[in-house]
């Protein structure tokens, strides 16, 4: 088979997880600056806290920059206190939202909220019945890694959290090793291609040819110094950034991976 990949256009996505107030959308307003200078192939995404998503929308930057939640409740309305449903997202301006990152897969004894595939299949069936476009992550623990499991784990957890209704225009995936998040490690270029390209191959087995055009991405210590080289990486099409993507000349820097 040949590779799509070539024709699919990247997205850079930025995860700002639980970091920003109003003052720091100062940090988006510089980013349009630093993109209107600059001629790139690819979309761009920030996905916000739920507390900046409306006033990030509001800055109009439309497709150029476009306004993304972090995680939604599969529900459509009702008892659960503290939670977004999709169609908050919708309203509040957000195109994108973020589901099963491993920050909410992980156990509440971890921090996080215990998320298995089958509810992140629930959020992403909410998420393409509010017309929000998915970023599905999927990813090993160091553990998982070590024990040679890596391609078993990301196998299964992509198969349990995608819905049999998932087209190219509404969902990517992101491929984010749990160790490499936030620590300054990244995987050498040969695991993530071998991830990327189970993941490819996958896909397609699925769903065919629109398998072989969903965007997969990378996430995982992905800054300005390492972008060109992990963006080059056969069936790496595009990034999910976290800490970097808090400064707007850092996010821009990775960006310029896709510089023409
Ligand atoms: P990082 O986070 O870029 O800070 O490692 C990536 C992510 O969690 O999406």
């Amino acid at each position: 088979m040949t590779s799509p990949t070539k024709k699919i256009k990247p997205l850079v996505a930025g995860n700002w997880k639980m970091n920003g107030t109003g003052a720091d959308l100062r940090e988006v307003r510089r980013l349009h600056t630093h993109l209107s200078k600059m001629k790139y192939g690819c979309d761009v995404a920030v996905c916000a806290p739920a507390t900046l998503v409306h006033r990030l929308a509001a800055m109009k930057f439309g497709a150029k920059i476009m306004t993304g939640g972090q995680d939604c409740h599969a529900a459509e309305k009702g008892a659960h206190t503290g939670d977004v449903s999709a169609e908050m997202l919708k309203d509040a301006g957000a195109k994108w939202v973020i589901v099963g990152h491993s920050e909410r897969r992980a156990d509440v004894k971890r921090g996080g909220h215990g998320e298995t595939s089958k509810i992140v299949r629930e959020k992403m069936l909410a998420a393409q019945k509010a017309e929000l476009r998915s970023i599905v992550c999927v990813g090993e623990l160091l553990s998982e890694r070590k024990a040679g499991d890596t391609l078993k784990v990301v196998g299964a957890q992509l198969r349990q959290s995608l819905p049999d209704t998932c087209s190219a225009a509404d969902i990517v995936i992101a491929y984010e090793p749990v160790w490499a998040i936030g620590s300054g490690l990244t995987p050498s270029v040969e695991q993530i291609s071998a991830v990327h390209a189970h993941i490819r191959k996958a896909l397609v087995r699925r769903f065919g040819t629109p398998g072989g055009a969903m965007r997969i991405l990378y996430g995982g210590s992905v800054k300005p110094s390492n972008a060109s080289e992990l963006m080059m990486i056969k069936d790496v099409n595009g990034a999910l950034v976290g800490g970097a993507s808090l400064k707007a000349q850092d996010f821009a820097g990775i960006i310029a991976a896709y510089q023409r």
